[in-house]
C-alpha cells in the first residue's frame, strides 16, 4: 500500500514538473504584446485540466470552442443553457483574458427543431428570420460587454468551384442568401459595441477567397453592419504558403476589415477539405525529429507573415492548446493522430513553440 503511495506521489510530482517547466517558458503572449493577441480556443474540459495554468500564461485571449455553438446554448425555444459559456466567461475575467464567441449561425452543431415548428414542419422564411433574432439578441445580451467579438455567420460559403453559397443547408434553403446578411443586422441591433465577424476555411484557396471577398464587399456597400474576416486557418504542411497567405489578408483588409486568424492549426496529414473522408490517408505518421522541424518551418512562416501585416491582424487564435486535444486526431480521420499545435501531448513546447518565439 505504502509503495503503491508512493508510486502515485511520484507520478503527481512527474507531472507537475513538466508542467512547471512549460509554464516557466518565456511566455508567447508577452513576445507578441507589440504585435497581436494571441489566443486559444477552449472548452470546459479545458478548465478542469492542466491547459487551465498554460493558457493564461501564454495566451491572452480565448475562443469557445463549442459552449457558445447554439447546440450547446439553446435547447428549445427560450430555452437557453448559458452554464459552460458563463465557466469560460468567468475564467477569461479572472485571468484577465479578452473572449471571442463562436458562432451564432452556422448550418453544423444546431439543433433540427431551431429550423422547425413545433409538428415539426419547416418553419418559414420570416419565422425562422424571427427565431434567429430573437435567439442572436438573447445570446448578446446575456454576453453584453464580456464578449468582444463574435463570430456571426460561419462558413456560408461552398467549396465547390461550380456554387457560390453553400446551398445545402436549412440557413439557406429556408432563408436564401439574405439569411447572413439579416444575421449581421440583429447582431449589431442586440448589441452596437461588439465586433462581428464573418468566418470560414479555406480562405487561402484563392476561388473561395475570391468568393468571400465578393460576398463581404457586396454586404458592405449595402450597409450591412461587418467588422472582420475571420480567417479560421486548418491548414497543413502543404497548403499554406507566404505568398497565399499574404494574399488573403491583403484582400479581406482592403475592405477596411479587420482579419483575425481565429482556427490556428496546421495539420502534417495532407489536404483534407472538402474531400472524400474514405480517401484519405489512414496511415499514423510517427512524431520523428524530421516531422518536427517541417512542422516548426511551417510556422516560422506563417508567423512571419503575421507579424509582418500586424496592422491588418487584430488578433491570432490557436485552435486547442496542446496535441493532446485537438478535433484532428479524432474528426478528420478517426484514430488518426495529428500533432498541429504547439504543445505536445504532454504539455511540453514543441519546435514550433521555440521557431515562433525566435525572431
Ligand atoms: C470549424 C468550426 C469550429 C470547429 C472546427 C473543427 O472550423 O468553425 O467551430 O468545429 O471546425 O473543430
Amino acid at each position: 500500500m505504502k509503495k503503491y503511495f508512493c508510486f502515485i506521489l511520484l507520478c503527481l510530482c512527474i507531472n507537475s514538473c513538466s508542467l512547471s517547466d512549460q509554464t516557466e517558458l518565456p511566455s508567447l503572449k508577452e513576445k507578441y504584446n507589440d504585435y497581436f493577441p494571441i489566443g486559444a480556443a477552449i472548452g470546459n474540459k479545458h478548465l478542469n485540466s492542466k491547459d487551465s495554468l498554460l493558457v493564461p500564461r501564454h495566451f491572452a485571449s480565448i475562443t469557445a470552442e463549442n459552449d457558445m455553438k447554439p447546440t450547446k446554448t439553446i435547447k428549445s425555444e427560450g430555452n437557453y443553457t448559458f452554464e459552460a459559456g458563463d465557466k469560460l466567461v468567468n475564467f477569461a475575467e479572472k485571468n484577465n483574458l479578452l473572449i471571442r464567441g463562436h458562432t451564432l449561425v452556422w448550418y453544423n452543431q444546431t439543433d433540427d427543431w431551431f429550423y422547425e415548428d413545433e409538428d415539426g414542419n419547416t418553419l418559414s422564411k420570416e419565422l425562422l428570420f424571427q427565431r434567429m433574432k430573437t435567439y442572436i439578441k438573447d445570446v448578446l445580451t446575456h454576453y453584453k460587454g464580456k464578449i468582444y467579438a463574435w463570430d456571426v455567420v460561419n462558413e456560408a460559403v461552398s467549396d465547390l468551384d461550380d456554387k457560390f453559397y453553400r446551398d445545402n443547408i436549412k440557413w439557406f434553403e429556408i432563408g436564401g442568401p439574405e439569411y447572413i446578411e439579416v444575421a449581421f443586422r440583429y447582431a449589431r441591433e442586440a448589441d452596437p459595441d461588439v465586433k462581428l465577424f464573418y468566418n470560414d476555411y479555406d480562405l487561402i484557396n484563392p476561388k473561395k477567397r475570391d468568393k468571400v471577398y465578393k460576398m463581404i464587399k457586396e454586404l458592405l456597400a449595402k450597409g450591412v453592419p461587418i467588422d472582420g474576416i475571420g480567417m479560421q486557418g486548418h491548414w497543413t504542411l502543404e497548403d499554406v504558403n507566404k505568398e497565399n497567405l499574404s494574399k488573403s489578408i491583403d484582400l479581406f483588409s482592403s475592405l477596411g476589415l479587420e482579419v483575425q486568424i481565429t482556427e490556428l492549426d496546421i495539420s502534417v496529414y495532407p489536404y483534407y477539405h472538402n474531400m472524400d473522408r474514405s480517401t484519405l490517408p489512414k496511415e499514423i505518421k510517427p512524431y520523428t525529429e524530421a516531422l518536427a522541424l517541417k512542422l516548426a518551418a511551417k510556422y516560422k512562416e506563417v508567423f512571419e507573415v503575421f507579424r509582418d501585416k500586424k496592422d491588418k491582424i487584430s488578433n491570432v487564435t490557436f485552435w486547442g492548446v496542446a496535441d493532446n486535444n485537438t478535433w484532428l486526431s479524432d474528426y478528420v480521420v478517426r484514430g488518426r493522430t495529428d500533432y498541429p499545435l504547439l504543445f505536445d501531448k504532454d504539455y511540453k513546447a514543441k519546435k514550433a513553440f521555440y521557431t515562433i518565439m525566435d525572431f
